[in-house]
């Protein structure tokens, strides 16, 4: 997932009026009450894709690292924000080489994707093992259970002088683990044929039990944030002791 249809995600993203320097604002600032007066320097964004939260950090003066298991996604990420290090690597295991943050933060959905039983659990360590003592890990989480509305459907259209693109989404729920089935449909000018491309998203809801276990067993403070960034979606924050 995240390969051939990288290049439309920002498109997407756009329609929806998604304003990720805003989001980015309000992450800086709770990961700064977190540490209260601990210097922030350094920046972990986990699962950072097209980079759409890069500028900002980077803006704020911070030395950011951005990783992604999606080449397609990091080549997007390297055109918005060509000073940031960005590397391969993912959930759960996520091999920083050793390397030390301040702040660790995983946005818009990254945790969903970790959808094998314990997988939380050992994701949480990972990020909060790439943490200086007393670094803050935030973490958004995907849907909680009690916001599941079942079985959905949905489409989208985006327009452009290149291209007009559609992603047409279907949700179904599995246990814990919503599966999506997305494809989008590509047509160019000047192209005969329409591009078709399929993906199958695999997406463990969020049960706050589950995170708060997981940062207490990694050492972590935990707080809740229900309503920082989107509905539905908790924001879970906590510093390593
Ligand atoms: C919905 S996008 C969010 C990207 C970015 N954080 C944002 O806010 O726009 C989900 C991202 O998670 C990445 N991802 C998927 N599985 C992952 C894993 N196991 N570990 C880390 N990132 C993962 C995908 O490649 C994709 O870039």
């Amino acid at each position: 997932v995240y390969d051939e249809a990288a290049p439309y995600y920002d498109l997407f993203a756009a329609g929806r009026g998604r304003d990720a320097d805003r989001e980015a604002t309000l992450v800086l600032a709770e990961i700064r009450r977190l540490l209260a007066g601990r210097p922030l320097r350094t920046l972990l964004d986990v699962g950072c894709g097209t980079g759409a939260h890069l500028p900002r950090f980077v803006e704020a003066g911070l030395s950011v690292v951005g990783v992604d298991p999606s080449r397609s996604m990091l080549r997007m990420a390297a055109e918005r924000a060509p000073s940031v290090e960005l590397w391969v690597a993912s959930l759960p295991d996520l091999d920083v080489g050793g390397r030390r943050f301040d702040a660790v933060v995983s946005l818009f959905s990254v945790i969903g994707y970790v959808s094998e039983d314990g997988g939380l659990a050992e994701a949480v360590a990972a990020m909060a093992g790439a943490l200086e003592d007393g670094g803050c890990l935030l973490v958004e989480g995907w849907v909680e259970p009690e916001f599941w509305i079942g079985s959905t459907v949905g489409a989208e259209a985006v327009t452009t002088p290149e291209l007009a693109v559609t992603r047409t989404v279907v949700s179904g729920l599995d246990g814990h683990v919503a599966s999506l089935h997305v494809r989008h449909v590509v047509a160019r000018p000047g192209e005969r044929e329409l591009t078709t491309i399929d993906e199958h998203h695999r997406l463990r809801l969020t049960d706050p039990s589950e995170v708060e276990a997981a940062f207490a067993a990694a050492g972590l403070t935990f707080e809740r944030l229900p309503h920082l960034l989107h509905d539905g979606r908790s924001v879970y924050v906590g510093v390593r002791t």
